[in-house]
């Protein structure tokens, strides 16, 4: 994993070191380690499992559908093997979500602009990669769950994101964690944070000057320059190990995808934050929430044989 002094020698165009960490594959995310095209609802009442309604009766707890205190003991990526924990995780889940997270992710989970709050359904997640067998390929409930644990910069030292945040290019907005990182060092014009807007927008198949676009395309792989790439990928989509946008799909841009908004993303920086929920939750209301919001994304193409 690239960290700061790397960057901030990137930075200087002092060396190049490759970041094999940084550029560990990037792939069509998926949900769990086996193929599933299961719907979220068939996860609620699953084949061979006790069918079961919204709002089940207290009967029904117990042989069918865990009681949420079960919870507070099993790995979350053991849960959803378990009809019928996996049952108990839902139905708890869905309240602490209702309680806790939709004030900032929206009641549908679909994320919210004003908050800057990614939508929690599109199966993308810009914070996972912790299954080792996949190479960080196959997404897991465990991904989410650190996440909700610790929070995004939330302070807490194991949060997420706070190894590299999309810094202001122009020195006079930087924060302490920022000027910590690479000081003064301006490395782009103002022309040239606009050749990269430009370059944004091209890849998001909006409409870009291309000559400027391409221009943008050079500074954002220069790592004495742009250095974007260095977070972003080559690719520009993103890497899940540092929370960094995809730049090549506009709906999964927090803060705006018009030219406007993209400047200001490179000019002043970005800093999300998420609060973290360890202390605030019990530890099965955590787990129970974790494997909730990981049940209503997406599910996503089965592995395409990451490791051959
Ligand atoms: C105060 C607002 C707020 C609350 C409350 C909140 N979140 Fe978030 N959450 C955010 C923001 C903002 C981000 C994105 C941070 C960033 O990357 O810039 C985020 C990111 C996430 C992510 C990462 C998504 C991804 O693509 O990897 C998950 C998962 C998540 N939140 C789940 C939850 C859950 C579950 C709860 C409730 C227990 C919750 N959040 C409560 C603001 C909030
Ligand atoms: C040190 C790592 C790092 C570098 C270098 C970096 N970025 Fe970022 N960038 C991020 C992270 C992390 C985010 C997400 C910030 C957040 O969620 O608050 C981000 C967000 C953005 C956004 C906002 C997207 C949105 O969600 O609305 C844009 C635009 C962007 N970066 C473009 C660039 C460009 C262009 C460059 C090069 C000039 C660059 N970035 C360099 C880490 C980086």
């Amino acid at each position: 994993m690239g960290n700061s002094s790397v960057r901030k020698a990137l930075f200087a165009g002092a060396v190049f070191l490759p970041l094999a960490a940084c550029n560990q594959p990037q792939v069509s995310q998926n949900q769990s380690g086996a193929p599933t095209t299961q719907t979220a609802e068939a996860r609620q009442a699953p084949a061979g499992g006790h069918p079961l309604g919204a709002n089940p009766a207290e009967d029904e707890y117990g042989e069918f559908l865990a009681r949420a205190e079960e919870l507070a003991t099993v790995p979350v990526n053991d849960i959803i093997k378990s009809t019928r924990l996996n049952a108990g995780a839902l139905v708890a889940g869905k309240k602490v979500y209702a309680e806790h997270c939709a004030s900032c992710h929206g009641e549908d989970l679909k994320g919210s602009k004003a908050a800057h709050a990614p939508d929690l359904t599109d199966g993308d997640w810009r914070f996972s990669g912790d299954d080792f067998p996949s190479g960080g390929v196959n997404k897991l409930p465990s991904d989410v769950e650190w996440t909700v644990r610790y929070g995004v910069r939330s302070g807490n030292p194991n949060a997420r994101g706070v190894e590299a945040d999309m810094l202001a290019f122009d020195p006079q907005y930087r924060n302490q964690h920022d000027l910590d990182d690479y000081g003064r060092v301006k490395t782009v014009t103002p022309e040239e944070i606009n050749d990269l807007a430009e370059y944004v927008l091209q890849l998001t198949g909006q409409r870009a000057d291309a000559a400027k676009a391409a221009h943008g395309k050079e500074l954002f792989l220069d790592n004495a320059k742009g250095n974007c790439f260095d977070c972003h990928q080559e690719d520009a989509a993103g890497n899940p190990a540092l929370g960094s946008t995809n730049l090549t799909r506009k709906d999964l841009f927090l803060y705006g995808s018009d030219k406007a908004s993209i400047v200001e993303s490179i000019t002043k920086g970005r800093r999300g934050v998420m609060p973290d929920f360890g202390t605030k939750l019990k530890p099965e209301e955590l787990k129970a929430v974790s494997v909730y919001v990981f049940s209503q994304a997406a599910p996503q193409p089965p592995l395409q044989a990451a490791n051959q």
